[in-house]
């Protein structure tokens, strides 16, 4: 396959501003990396967030994204990992050269796990971010934006490990929540309650879901569910209402891993023998460096073996230029239990 030397791309153009589609180069991979024609690129509700209030990207025009599947078209010195051809997934980052809004990206090898056969571009750039924010809020070291400090299914003694256990994921149904509650019921534990609007029941129960609860209803009803100790509450959600939840819900000792800030009443960190966790979902900052990598690693298998499934996917006609109005989407709160995906080979 021949490499152009120009691509099309998403950007911001600038601080707050207007979603532009227009050209730019294609990155060439560095030592370690490779470079990945995207397929597929999914849409995460950071990406709209960074655009609409500003946040986390300073440098600008900026190509946002982070969640891709794509064929690698070409190596870097000293890759081994993977070779041309290969099918992967991966999670880029918010610096042009590496973030998913584009028609090619580089990504680092490491970061990167081949895609099994029976799985789509589509459904595969459904995973990486979504499946970070589960992983490593459940797994990482249990530090702020790090995680519960559990032992991942893929170490030694790891799988099956908190049999008997109860988990609470608040927000089964989101992207996140549906990928806690695969690794939850991979980890052993038992009961797996979580929340959902019940026409979502089905979709949670057969991701492993023990007890759906309509989201509903009042959240301290989810104690009656079980007597043994509620030692982790994964909040999915983790707005204002479910963070005090779900705090609530934690024995003493126990661990509430937020994806969004604490809200300023609940704090960070150790509070009355309770930790408070914020995960920060990528692979690309130093904490999540480890037991990311790991993960990519382990990731092919557990997908092949079914272990982990996608999130169902919608993909947008369009391409790149089709995002914004997808955004708007998400932003009303219209996408349920799916993950919208677009084809940047599609664009112009
Ligand atoms: N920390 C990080 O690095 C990181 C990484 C990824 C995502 N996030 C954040 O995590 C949140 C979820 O992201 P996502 O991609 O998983 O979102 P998503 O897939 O768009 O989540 C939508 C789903 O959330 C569920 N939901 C919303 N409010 C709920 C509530 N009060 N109770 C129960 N379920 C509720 C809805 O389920 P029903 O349809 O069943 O009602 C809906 O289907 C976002 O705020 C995102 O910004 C953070």
């Amino acid at each position: 396959m021949s490499i152009p030397t120009h691509q099309t791309a998403l950007f911001v153009q600038e601080l707050r501003g207007a979603w532009k589609v227009s050209s730019t180069d294609v990155p060439k991979p560095g030592p370690g990396e490779i470079l990945i024609r995207v397929e597929a690129a999914s849409l995460n509700p950071v990406d709209w967030k960074i655009q609409m209030y500003g946040v986390a990207v300073t440098i600008f025009p900026a190509i946002l994204g982070s969640d891709s599947a794509g064929t690698v078209v070409e190596v870097g010195e000293g890759v081994t990992r993977v070779a041309v051809g290969d099918r992967v997934l991966h999670q880029g980052y918010y610096h042009n050269r590496i973030a998913t809004f584009q028609q090619y990206t580089v990504a680092n090898e490491k970061r990167v796990a081949k895609i099994p056969p029976k799985l789509s571009f589509d459904q595969a750039a459904a995973i990486p971010v979504a499946l970070s924010a589960a992983a490593f809020g459940l797994y990482g070291t249990k530090v702020q934006q790090g995680g519960a400090g559990l032992t991942a299914p893929w170490r030694e003694g790891g799988r099956g490990k908190y049999a008997g256990q109860p988990i609470v994921v608040l927000g089964g149904a989101s992207s996140v929540g549906q990928y806690v509650i695969q690794l939850a019921k991979v980890s052993g534990f038992s009961p797996i309650i979580t929340t959902v609007s019940p026409h979502n029941n089905d979709l949670v129960t057969a991701l492993g879901a023990t007890h759906p609860v309509d989201r509903a209803l009042p959240l301290s009803e989810l104690k009656a569910i079980t007597s043994e100790p509620i030692s982790v509450v994964f909040d999915a959600v983790s707005s204002a209402e479910t963070q005090r939840a779900g705090y609530d819900l934690l024995a003493p000792g126990g661990t509430l891993v937020l994806v969004l800030d604490p809200v300023g009443s609940l704090g960070a960190g150790e509070k009355e023998g309770r930790s408070v966790i914020s995960t920060y979902a990528t692979v690309h900052v130093e904490t999540n460096r480890e037991i990311g990598e790991e993960m990519y690693e382990h990731l092919e298998a557990f997908l092949e073996s079914g272990d982990l499934k996608p999130n169902l996917v919608e993909v947008v006609p369009g391409g790149l230029a089709s995002i914004p109005e997808a955004f708007e989407r998400m932003k009303k709160n219209q996408v349920s239990g799916q993950k919208l995906v677009v084809r940047p080979t599609e664009s112009a």
